[in-house]
């Protein structure tokens, strides 16, 4: 399996770290347009190969897409990142117009390739690539409901004095401070609801610890997050280069999928060999219904922002 990562930068760097580690694909080329960041990263990487047991080959390109050819998946982490106090939408001006070429010069190359988007903001990135690419939806997935699910499980199990291997939560809707949704009502440890355990109060503050989980770091670091972005898209290229049939949270465009159409926004999906293979449409409460729609709006407000010749 060869996967390609544009942005070499600290997620796109982990996510190739990841997956080299977990040692599924033969081949991961990164691709930056920092003259020899790609390469740098690539070879500093492949140094550790010997000591973290891959085998995976780890290349660096700064802007020849040539040697992406033939790529199964690639991951977009293309475009700047935001400073603490901004929200993901402000990135729009300047990643729309990176996430479009990335997107072309991928497909020029790899015409059958399955396209993950991380760049920011995701759900409208991720919908400009439906909207300027003619890949099929099942091959344009957006990243963001594994993270914010990753860190749900971490809050939950720093609530619930556990280890985040004893919990299991789902987070969907847009990937942004206000509009995610953390599905609590459905969240257990061990297959017990969380209710069980957690007073309400305590509940209402993992999910809003969970909303702002992407702000929290920005505000630590003085930039986005990477370790935790970077194992998530890794996990899902995994879930597709192994044809696993497993389900995350991602941003799929949706055609009249709860209730909503012409949007791509955080919804379960089982991904495998074909990309998205199916997207799953869970029963939710009234009040999980109000919260997706509200967070749609949150969506489409953003993607009004792009000059998308579709
Ligand atoms: C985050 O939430 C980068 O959007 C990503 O950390």
């Amino acid at each position: 399996m060869k996967v390609t990562v544009v942005g070499a930068g600290a997620v796109g760097a982990s996510c190739a770290e990841y997956i080299a580690i977990k040692d599924f694909a033969s081949e991961v080329v990164l691709v930056d347009i920092k003259e020899g960041y790609a390469e740098g990263k690539a070879m500093d990487l492949m140094q550790t190969a010997s000591l973290n047991g891959f085998d995976t080959k780890i290349s660096g390109s700064t802007s020849d897409y040539s040697k992406t050819a033939g790529s199964d998946v690639a991951v977009i982490t293309s475009g700047i990142p935001r400073k603490p106090g901004m929200t993901r939408e402000e990135l729009i001006g300047i990643n729309a117009g990176i996430v479009r070429s990335v997107s072309s010069s991928l497909i020029e190359h790899s015409p059958n390739v399955i396209i993950i988007v991380v760049s920011n903001p995701m759900d409208t990135m991720a919908y400009l690539v439906h909207k300027s690419t003619n890949l099929p939806k099942n091959r344009i997935i957006g990243m963001g409901g594994a993270l914010d699910s990753a860190r749900f499980k971490y809050r939950l199990s720093e609530a619930l004095g556990c280890p985040a291997s004893d919990v299991n939560g789902m987070v969907i809707g847009g990937h942004s401070d206000k509009g995610m949704l953390p599905l609590i009502e459905k969240a257990v440890r061990n297959s017990v609801p969380v209710s069980e355990f957690l007073s309400e109060e305590r509940m209402t503050q993992v999910v809003e610890d969970t909303k702002v989980g992407g702000a929290t770091l920005t505000g630590l670091l003085g930039t986005s997050a990477w370790y935790a972005p970077g194992a998530a898209v890794s996990a899902m290229v995994q879930a597709i280069g192994c044809d696993q049939k497993k389900m995350f949270p991602c941003s799929a465009l949706l055609e009249g999928e709860f209730g909503l159409n012409d949007i791509s926004i955080g919804v379960p999906c089982v991904l495998g060999a074909n990309g998205i293979e199916e997207i799953v449409e869970i029963e939710l409460n009234d009040s999980e219904k109000a919260k997706l729609m509200e967070s749609a709006e949150g969506v489409r407000k953003t993607n009004g922002l792009l000059e998308v010749n579709a």
